[in-house]
C-alpha cells in the first residue's frame, strides 16, 4: 500500500506535498540522490542534500565515523562539493529525483549562508532549504545555534535570499541557558522567517581509546546520532510543540535515532509532522521502507484517515 496515491502517509509540510512523512537526513544520503540505487525514492517524502558550503571542503581526517553503543559518532567536517560544484554537477538532476529535494546550507558567517542560499535559489526544482545552524564538528564552528539573536539575524538574511519558498531551520539538541532554551531558540528561528523546524542535529560527544590514551576521532569531538539519542529528541519535540509550535502552527521534522516504526510514531505523537532518518539508513538500507509499512498499519489501527491526524495526539500519563 505504501506509495499508492491513497496511502494514509501522504502529507504536506509548509504547503509542500509529500508522498510520505519520511525524510532522508542531511549528510546521510549522499549529496543528492545517490540512495536511488538502494531505495525507491518515489515512496520517500523528501531527501535533504549534504550540507553545502560556499567553497568545496574535503572534511576532517580519519577517523571521522565510529560505532558507539546504540549510536554512531561522526566528525565528517562538512565534506561537500561547494555551491558552485553543487550547481554544476547536481542541481541539473533535481528535476529527475522522484521525491522532494531540500537543500541543506551551512557556513561560518551570515555571508556564507546567504551565498549558498542564493545559489540554491537558482535551482528552480528545489522544494525547500534547510539551514544547518548546528554542525558541532568544524573548528571555529557556528554559534548561531547557541544564540537566539544571531539565529534571528541569520534566518532573516537567508529568508531574503531564498524568497517565498519554504525555509527550514535545523536546531541543535543542546541549548545552554534556561530549561526552555530550545523553545526560545525555535521561536527566534520562526521570528527570523523559518516555516519549519527540524529537531535536531547530532548531540556533541567524544570517545577515548584508553590504551592509546587518545581521542578516537581525529577531530577529538564529534556528533552522536542513532538510537541512543531518540529519547532526547522525543523530549525536544514535545517541548517545542507544547511550548510554542502547536499554537503557532509551525511544523516540526523529528530527527534522531529512528530505526523502527515505533520511533517514528513516537515523534509524531510528540508533535512531529515529518520524520527524518539518518543513521537508520547506515544500519539497514531498508529502514525507511520498514518504518513506512509499520506507520501505515499504526495509522489504520488508530482509526485515522491520515498520519497528519495523529500529530501531537499524545494522551496524558
Ligand atoms: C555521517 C553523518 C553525516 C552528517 N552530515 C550532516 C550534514 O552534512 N548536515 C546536517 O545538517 N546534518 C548532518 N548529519 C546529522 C544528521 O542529518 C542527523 O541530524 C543526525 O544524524 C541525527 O539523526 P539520526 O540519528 O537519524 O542519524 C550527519 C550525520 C551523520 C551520521
Amino acid at each position: 500500500m505504501t506509495g499508492r496515491r491513497d496511502s494514509n502517509l501522504r502529507t504536506t509540510l509548509a504547503g509542500i506535498d509529500l508522498a510520505s512523512p519520511i525524510v532522508l537526513a542531511a549528510g546521510t544520503a549522499g549529496v543528492l540522490s545517490e540512495t536511488a540505487d538502494i531505495l525507491d525514492l518515489a515512496r520517500i517524502g523528501a531527501v535533504v542534500t549534504k550540507s553545502i558550503t560556499p567553497q568545496p571542503r574535503a572534511g576532517n581526517a580519519p577517523w571521522r565515523v565510529l560505532p558507539e553503543r546504540g549510536a554512531m559518532l561522526n566528525a565528517i567536517g562538512l565534506a561537500n562539493p561547494g555551491i558552485d560544484g553543487f550547481l554544476r554537477e547536481y542541481a541539473p538532476r533535481i528535476g529527475g529525483v522522484p521525491c522532494r529535494v531540500i537543500g541543506s546550507a551551512a557556513g561560518f558567517s551570515i555571508e556564507d549562508y546567504v551565498h549558498v542560499v542564493s545559489g540554491f535559489a537558482l535551482a528552480e526544482k528545489m522544494a525547500a532549504v534547510e539551514l544547518n545552524v548546528s554542525c558541532p564538528n568544524v573548528h571555529g564552528g557556528i554559534e548561531f545555534g547557541a544564540d537566539a539573536g544571531a539565529m534571528r539575524e541569520l534566518v532573516g538574511a537567508c529568508r531574503e535570499a531564498w524568497g517565498a519558498r519554504p525555509l527550514i531551520v535545523k536546531l541543535p539538541p543542546v541549548v545552554i541557558g534556561t530549561p526552555t532554551g530550545i523553545v526560545d531558540l525555535a521561536q527566534a528561528a520562526v521570528e527570523g522567517g523559518a516555516d519549519v523546524l527540524t529537531l535536531c542535529n547530532t548531540v556533541p560527544a567524544m570517545s577515548i581509546n584508553v590504551d592509546e590514551r587518545r581521542p578516537r576521532l581525529a577531530n577529538v569531538t564529534g556528533g552522536l546520532s542513532g538510537p541512543a539519542i531518540h529519547p532526547i529528541v522525543t523530549r525536544l519535540i514535545h517541548m517545542v510543540f507544547q511550548g510554542f509550535a502547536r499554537e503557532a502552527g509551525v511544523p516540526i521534522i523529528g530527527l534522531g535515532g529512528v530505526t523502527r516504526w515505533e520511533d517514528a510514531a513516537a515523534f509524531v505523537l510528540a508533535g512531529a509532522s515529518a520524520v527524518g532518518i539518518g543513521t537508520g539508513l547506515f544500519i539497514d538500507t531498508k529502514t525507511p521502507m520498514r518504518v513506512m509499512r509499520g506507520l501505515e498499519s499504526w495509522v489504520l489501527r488508530h482509526g485515522a484517515a491520515s498520519i497528519g491526524e495523529l500529530v501531537g495526539r499524545l494522551e496524558r500519563p
